[in-house]
């Protein structure tokens, strides 16, 4: 498994290798959500690239970028075993050089939820895949539909900007009762991570009530707020009930699938979830 460590490097190794490639990008500490993209990336293509970089273009100045959890020498060790054939780690210098000032803006789909409540955040996402997609020049990326508006945001980037790379759609990876895997779990303190659960109970709860023929959003959105509201120490950032493509949120009635997506705070954890209605 070769470990390439600038964007050059990258391109290089990429185009000597021939045939096609699928790319896996990460920001490390894997568990089996990461993991699951890059077995589906195997299993597609005839090798896999997958990026560890902790982006710090990303997060917000009061965000988690210098605590990020990081475990270097685990990760190439897990995908080394998978098999992976080239693991994209560069510096943050030799992403950002002194003097770059160059961003790429997705306009509207970045206004509402994770965008609204993380500002610049969506900006740091694309600029940096569009960076990643041009260094690994793959044929198919993998993107977990844990972060569902990420995974729209860069679907939206690569149609507006032709860029000749496919996006594959993963699902979501879960614990054994329900929590969805996420880098972040790490932070919750035990009883935080015994109370966790509780998001996926509301939305599968949520999605009972769709499927027993509930249509109206807001009966809908408070459903799932108040399964959530019993767990003491659930604080909620959002519960959204919007449509499945748009993320506008939805006013009455639900026709087209739509995407419930919450966020709740344990402590200082954000944990993000959803399901898809129809
Ligand atoms: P990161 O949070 O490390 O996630 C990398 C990829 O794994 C994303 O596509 C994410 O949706 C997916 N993923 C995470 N948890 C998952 C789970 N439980 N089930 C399925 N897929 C899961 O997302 C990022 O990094 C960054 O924003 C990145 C795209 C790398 C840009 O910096």
């Amino acid at each position: 498994m070769r470990v390439l460590t600038d964007p050059v490097a990258m391109r290089n190794w990429r185009r000597a290798r021939g045939g096609s490639v699928g790319f896996v990008p990460t920001m490390g500490y894997l568990h089996e959500g990461h993991l699951s993209l890059v077995r589906r990336s195997l299993a597609e293509n005839d090798a896999t690239v997958v990026s560890i970089f902790v982006n710090p273009t990303q997060f917000g100045p009061d965000e988690d970028y210098a605590r990020y959890p990081r475990d270097e020498v685990r990760d190439l060790a897990l995908l080394k075993e998978a098999g992976v054939a080239a693991v994209y780690m560069p510096s943050a210098a030799a992403m950002y050089p002194p003097g770059h000032q160059t961003a790429v803006v997705v306009r509207y789909i970045t206004q509402t939820l994770e965008g609204a409540a993380r500002p610049g955040h969506f900006e740091g996402v694309a600029t940096v895949v569009a960076k990643l997609f041009n260094a690994v020049e793959a044929d198919r990326a993998y993107f977990g539909r844990k972060d569902a508006q990420q995974l729209r945001v860069i679907q939206r980037m690569v149609r507006d900007l032709d860029m000749p790379v496919e996006v594959v759609p993963c699902d979501i990876v879960r614990e054994p009762d329900g929590l969805a895997m996420s880098s972040r779990n790490v932070y919750l303190t035990s009883e935080e991570r015994a109370a966790a659960p509780v998001i996926h109970r509301a939305l599968l709860g949520t999605l009972k009530r769709f499927t027993a023929g509930e249509r109206d959003a807001d009966t809908l959105r408070q459903f799932a707020a108040s399964q959530i509201d019993h767990e003491p120490l659930a604080q909620i950032e959002y519960v959204s009930l919007a449509d499945n493509e748009t993320l506008e949120e939805i006013d009455d009635i639900i026709e087209a699938p739509a995407l419930l997506s919450v966020v709740v705070r344990f402590g200082n954890t954000r944990l993000l979830d959803n399901v898809e209605l129809g």
